[in-house]
């Protein structure tokens, strides 16, 4: 069988990874724009203060900015035939309540935008990846204000007027379901405590010490803003269609013992289904609710709020998919390292360097769930691996583990479109190298295309292929039957 005609092959990046800019063309500060990279094993720190003599990833990525027609006319040569990005919210509104929006920001994106046309690449856009304007952060709380979701949604409605009809496929947060998590409260849900909004300390993103309340209530407030969202992009223009976008941590159990099997469902639920649940299903799954009781976390809702979630059920699933792990119930176990997420270390799978376990089964299997939970379509928006590269002295680049790696994730995706799953379009992470978003570095690589900059931010910008360009043309031009 294979994938379907007009199957969408691209690849996904995100702007404060990519972008740089940070203060040109009216920008606002993001909340990326506070956090330094981290050497090897160390942790990415935030202070509200930021200092000159300091290194931040986020303020000139890898300049995408003075790159837009470079980058996406190898992005066309590459055969792709949709591009996901995201928009930067503070290019758009620089504090998040701005009177107006910022038309030089918005023409930023419209030269994006018109540069896909041409190229004929779909753009499927995350109207908010882990970047969101300083100023909600400090003055407003971010997402566990409940005012929030009013900014929010006023961008999202500016965006869905000036490209309507350029781009018909948004997905409303990336990673929505990582809010529940320490790290992902910072990224995701934009929660500083108010003591640290000011002061010039360095903290750890993820020792910030946001209270789990806290996560649960943003999160709260997220879902409604993103099933909001859905409603306004249907309103505004009906071929509009809605993805939700869960980071998926698949899980086994670490042994079969029914208790290492109930620790594994009990992840599997918080991690990957609760905010699906919520988004495709229009209501709080019953164990969501039971444990909200249990544990005292329920979130404070605005009457209405269940009748917003029931009626604006997302069009398509998308996730991320990078690793998996296992689950149990033991406590002494040996651990590896994750996707926000670590876990019990899984003996048949080998790891990335930076202790991503890598299992290409455990994508078909996972989108096979998916099928089975959600049956609508679905589509994979980040896959890919995260390795140093050696440029050759010629230039040249031979990655074959990337190349190994993507091979093996599009056939598991193939045998799932083989066992009668509904998959739409694949985009790996990120054609073009960025700054990673859990170290900040750049030399934990995923790209197709090589950017010369090191982790301390120094190098030309200059672009050159790695051998996995021309393979991934060759996968595309196929539509993914030759993998060679
Ligand atoms: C996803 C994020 O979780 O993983 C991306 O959406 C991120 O922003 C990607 O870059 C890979 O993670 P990392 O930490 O290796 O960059």
């Amino acid at each position: 069988m294979g994938f379907p005609k007009g199957f969408l092959w691209g690849g996904a990046t995100a702007a404060a990874q990519f972008e740089g800019g940070w203060r040109s063309g009216g920008k606002g500060e993001s909340l990326q724009d506070h956090v330094t990279g981290c050497a090897p094993g160390g942790k990415r720190l935030f202070n509200a203060v930021i200092h000159p003599d300091t290194y931040y990833p986020s303020h000139d990525a890898v300049d995408h900015a003075s790159h837009i027609e470079e980058d996406l006319a190898l992005l066309a040569e590459m055969g792709c035939t949709c591009y996901r990005m995201s928009i930067s919210w503070s290019r758009i509104f620089p504090h998040g309540d701005d009177d107006y929006p910022n038309e030089e920001g918005l023409r930023f994106y419209d030269h994006i935008f018109q540069t896909c046309e041409r190229y004929k690449m779909e753009p499927v856009v995350t109207i908010n990846h882990f970047d969101m304007p300083w100023e909600l952060v400090r003055r407003y709380g971010g997402f566990l204000n409940r005012e929030v979701i009013d900014l929010y949604l006023r961008y999202a409605r500016v965006l869905f007027e000036r490209y309507r009809g350029r781009v018909r496929k948004w997905l409303p947060f990336n990673e929505i379901n990582f809010g529940v998590l320490p790290m992902g409260a910072f990224k995701a849900e934009g929660l500083v405590p108010p003591a640290l909004r000011e002061i010039d300390q360095w903290t750890p993103v993820d020792e910030l010490g946001i209270p789990l309340r806290d996560r649960i209530q943003a999160l709260h407030h997220q879902l409604v803003a993103s099933a909001l969202t859905v409603q306004i992009a249907h309103d505004i223009d009906p071929l509009n269609q809605v993805g939700c976008m869960i980071g998926y941590i698949t899980k086994y159990p670490l042994t079969c013992s029914p208790e290492d099997m109930l620790a594994c469902q009990h992840d599997d639920r918080f991690m990957n289904r609760l905010c699906s649940d919520v988004l495709v299903k229009g209501a709080y799954p019953a164990f969501a609710l039971a444990w909200f009781e249990r544990e005292g976390i329920a979130p404070v809702e605005k009457f209405g709020d269940d009748e917003v979630l029931r009626e604006n059920a997302v069009d398509f699933y998308a996730f991320s998919y990078y690793m998996s792990n296992c689950a149990t119930a033991k406590a002494e176990v040996e651990r590896v390292d994750g996707n926000l997420l670590g876990g019990a270390r899984n003996p048949y799978l080998s790891a990335s360097e930076w202790g991503w376990q890598v299992d290409p089964d455990g994508l078909r299997y996972t989108i096979n769930e998916l099928q089975d939970r959600y049956s609508i379509p679905m589509m994979v928006v980040e896959n890919g691996l995260g390795a140093p590269d050696v440029v050759e002295d010629d230039g040249s680049i031979h990655d074959a583990y990337r190349i190994d790696y993507l091979r093996s994730h599009i056939k598991a995706m193939r045998d799932a479109v083989d066992d009668g799953a509904n998959v739409i379009g694949y985009t790996a992470w990120s054609p073009i190298d960025s700054v990673s978003s859990s170290t900040g570095q750049m030399s934990k690589r995923y790209g197709m295309v090589y950017v010369d900059r090191d982790d301390g931010g120094s190098g030309s910008g200059k672009r050159s292929k790695k051998d996995s360009f021309a393979w991934y043309q060759k996968v595309i031009a196929s539509n993914g039957d030759d993998l060679g």
